[in-house]
């Protein structure tokens, strides 16, 4: 079965480039089909939740080009108004940017219900109500769908009920091309949601205060082609500054945007790392253990819940005790499980982790149970001694473009294996590497 397996004990060091933003670019390629004239994105990430939201959009006429690995051109002109339904569309989350974009451009969409990771129930309510707000009738169809429609969209003033990025995204997208004028309160902040904003204003959206709680959309005709570089994936950034710290390294983490990442810099310094940041790079420095510190998760600016997991390892190996609530999903502390096995002590609580930590992880064969949990299992891996085989690893590769690859550039010891030779070849090259 494909799994990594690792070799821990190297602190990691160098310099890792980071991809474009994931959940950035799902909402961006949706949004593109509401053009019917060519839209160039560049930066898009190489990883599976992509691919699968460029074959929905192929699936209903979409022209899609792909010049380079990062690049993708999409006419949607021939996009037609039908059902977006097949087992991709129903295994990611960003496939529901697909029931705005489609609504706003034909008034009408039909989209099979979105899948994602399983960390908590994830409804969807509040897209919903802001389509309805909109003026679209909406319904959930079978087999699985949601059906949306409406005569005339018309702008409206919406206050969400609680603060979601999808929904946030969806209602943008639905509203930009309405009748009049669209206000959302209670808007989400998150980086992703001001690069949507910025891509539908660079085709002709007039869209106000992204970044802001309050969102004002002035509906437009239309939307025209335009040519737009996908900013850099905060999650991703943040999982090799806190894989720096676990294994005691020195990173220099490039082609960032340092004010996306204040959130998970506070935490760090925090825990006694020196981190020093430039225009679009930050190094995280730990020389020594690490101390405990608190923290909640929240909407952003706040600490972000992608990276709960990532700083439930590096607490579980800092001194004293350390607590983590966690508010935004209410099944997120899976991976705990699979850190016990390596010797980690954590007692969960409802909403909340409670660590004790330890001098150190010894090595373990562990499941990633979702993408972001998943890559902090790696991490953890990374930072003890002896070998651990991770599987389940088609989680990782959804949201982390050349994982493997790009710790191995750092140091690490981490290889993808298909079978009992290919992991011996591995092992057998670790040691090599070690010795040399
Ligand atoms: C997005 O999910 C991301 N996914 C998630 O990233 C991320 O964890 C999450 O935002 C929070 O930042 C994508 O962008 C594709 P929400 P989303 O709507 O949009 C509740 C990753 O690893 N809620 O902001 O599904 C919800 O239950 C993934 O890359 C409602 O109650 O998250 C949650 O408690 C995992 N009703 C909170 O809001 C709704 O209609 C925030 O969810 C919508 C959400």
């Amino acid at each position: 079965m494909e799994h990594y397996v690792v070799k821990g004990g190297n602190p990691l060091s160098g310099e890792v480039e980071i991809s474009g933003a994931k959940n950035a670019a799902l909402a961006i390629l949706a949004a593109s089909v509401m053009a019917d004239q060519p839209v160039k994105i560049e930066n898009v990430p190489d990883v599976s939740d992509i691919r699968a939201i460029v074959g929905a959009i192929e699936q209903i006429g979409g022209q899609v080009d792909h010049p380079d690995r990062h690049t993708y051109c999409i006419n949607g002109a021939f996009v037609r108004d039908e059902p977006v339904d097949n087992d991709a569309v129903r295994k990611i989350r960003g496939s529901y940017y697909l029931i705005g974009a489609l609504l706003g451009k034909f008034n009408q969409a039909k989209v099979a219900l979105p899948g994602g990771c399983d960390i908590g129930l994830r409804p969807i309510d509040q897209h919903l109500k802001g389509f309805r707000a909109l003026g679209a009738t909406v319904r959930l169809v079978p087999p699985g769908m949601v059906w949306a429609s409406a005569q005339t969209l018309t702008g409206s003033h919406i206050y969400m009920d609680v603060v979601s990025v999808g929904a946030t995204i969806n209602i943008i997208m639905a509203s930009v091309m309405a009748k009049g004028n669209t206000i959302i309160e209670n808007a989400a902040k998150e980086p992703h949601v001001v690069d949507l904003a910025n891509f539908l204003n660079s085709m002709g959206a007039r869209i106000r205060g992204a970044g802001t709680d309050v969102i004002r959309i002035r509906g437009v005709e239309k939307l025209h082609g335009t040519e737009y570089s996908i900013i850099p994936d905060q999650i991703e950034a943040g999982t090799y500054m806190f894989a720096a710290a676990a294994t005691r390294g020195d990173v220099t983490i490039r082609n960032v945007i340092p004010k996306h990442l204040e959130c998970l810099t506070a935490k760090l310094k925090e825990t006694g790392c020196e981190i020093t940041e430039s225009d679009d790079a930050v190094r995280v420095v730990a020389v020594r253990r690490l101390t405990h510190t608190n923290v909640k998760t929240l909407p952003y600016p706040g600490f972000p819940t992608d990276m709960q997991p990532q700083i439930g390892v590096l607490l579980s190996l800092a001194k004293g005790t350390s607590i983590i609530t966690e508010s935004i999903f209410e099944n997120r502390f899976k991976y705990t499980d699979e850190l016990a096995k390596m010797g980690a002590s954590v007692r969960v609580e409802g909403n909340t982790a409670i660590i004790e930590g330890v001098e150190g992880f010894t090595g373990a064969n562990m499941n990633a149970p979702d993408l972001r949990a998943g890559a902090a299992l790696v991490t953890a891996a990374l930072a003890a001694t002896g070998y651990s085989d991770i599987y389940d690893i088609h989680y990782i590769e959804r949201g982390y473009e050349d994982f493997p690859e790009k710790l191995r550039a750092l140091g690490a010891c981490i290889a993808k294996v298909n079978t009992a030779e290919e992991e011996r070849k591995a092992v057998n090259s670790f040691n090599i590497r070690i010795v040399g």
